[in-house]
């Protein structure tokens, strides 16, 4: 097995290795849509990932997870997570994104993880973070999280040749983004709001004319910020976040990480470096993926898996024998 280090990337191996696992974590989660309980949808994702991930030939470190190791007993930041016989890596993980749209049966509920080589993922602290994504095909640096909304999309609609009204942003449907929802339609341009799950508002930019989303603005969760800049490090684009906590002891803790300077913008980059490989799989359907369908004793997943250092965008169909809910 090639080593990481040796400018070999991660090995192509695990490339199959993260779509088995955000597989099993979408299974798990999907056999509790509906249901109601965010913790039990969640826990049983956790579970299945953390199941698959140690079987896997890699000496993995989780640096974005299900909290510290104090409030979570499995994939804690910092947990070694492996066979521990494979290449030195680091591991982003979101085993259920959209806790509540999978318990309500809402689309776009995914599992999603990101690997890549050690100190290639900011150790982001669980709190929140401001964000600007963009997809492909923009001239650097026409982004800027500091600058007005309107600037931005003007900048936008300019490069594609089209009026501000023909762009359209992504922004979480919450109260804290009533003024930046005012500046973007007052700027002329269309929101799509969402009511969860911002790794795929970013991801659906690289996408436009599919999707019909332009940019993805606002404040949502900093560990779902690394996994969309990994994303978005594989299929291009340009992102920024800066953490925005609440209380002083997130500061704090976002120090004791080693994110001295509170303020400081990072980039796509930064926040995703070095070969990395992102995988998510569908949990309820949506426009990103297909969630998990049972069959009787199957179950279908359908997983999107991006590489950065080949640029290569695969979508993966599996059925699974004997895991249906009728087997349950
Ligand atoms: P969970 O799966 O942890 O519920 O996260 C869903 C999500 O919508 C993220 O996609 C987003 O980054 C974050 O929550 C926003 O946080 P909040 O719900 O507090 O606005």
């Amino acid at each position: 097995m090639a080593k990481v280090g040796q400018n070999s990337g991660l090995d192509r191996v695990l490339v199959l290795e993260v779509a088995r696992i955000t597989e099993a974590a979408a299974v798990a989660a999907a056999k509790l849509r509906g249901r109601g309980d965010e913790k039990a949808a969640d826990g049983a994702a956790v579970d299945a990932m953390r199941r698959e991930l140690s079987k896997v030939h890699i000496k993995g470190r989780v640096v974005i997870g299900e909290g510290e190791m104090d409030e979570s007993p499995m994939l804690y930041i910092g947990e070694e997570v492996g066979i521990g016989d494979g290449p030195e890596v680091d591991i982003a993980v979101d085993p259920l994104e959209g806790t509540t749209i999978c318990a309500k049966a809402m689309p776009n509920a995914l599992a999603v993880l990101a690997i890549a080589e050690r100190g290639g993922l900011l150790n982001a602290p669980d709190m929140y973070m401001d964000k600007i994504a963009v997809g492909p095909g923009y001239p650097e640096g026409i982004i800027d999280l500091d600058a007005p909304p309107g600037d931005v999309l003007g900048r936008l609609a300019k490069h594609k040749g089209v009026p501000v009204g023909g762009i359209t942003a992504c922004i979480l449907d919450r109260p804290r983004h009533a003024e930046l929802i005012a500046a973007v339609r007052k700027a002329g341009a269309g929101v799509q709001l969402i009511p969860d799950g911002d790794i795929a508002g970013v991801i659906w930019t690289t996408d436009p004319q599919e999707t019909g989303i332009d940019i993805y603005f606002g404040m949502g969760g900093a560990p779902e910020g690394v996994l969309a800049a990994a994303a978005l490090r594989c299929i291009g684009g340009q992102m920024e976040g800066r953490l925005h906590p609440l209380k002083k002891e997130e500061e704090e803790r976002a120090a004791t990480m080693g994110i001295t300077d509170i303020r400081r913008k990072f980039t796509m980059e930064e926040m995703a470096s070095g070969d990395v490989i992102f995988s998510a799989t569908g949990v309820t359907d949506g426009s990103l993926l297909q969630g998990v369908h049972f069959r009787g004793t199957f179950a279908e997943t359908e997983t999107l898996v991006l590489r950065s250092r080949t640029g290569t965008v695969r979508r993966i169909k599996t059925t699974f024998r004997a895991v249906g809910r009728a087997a349950l």
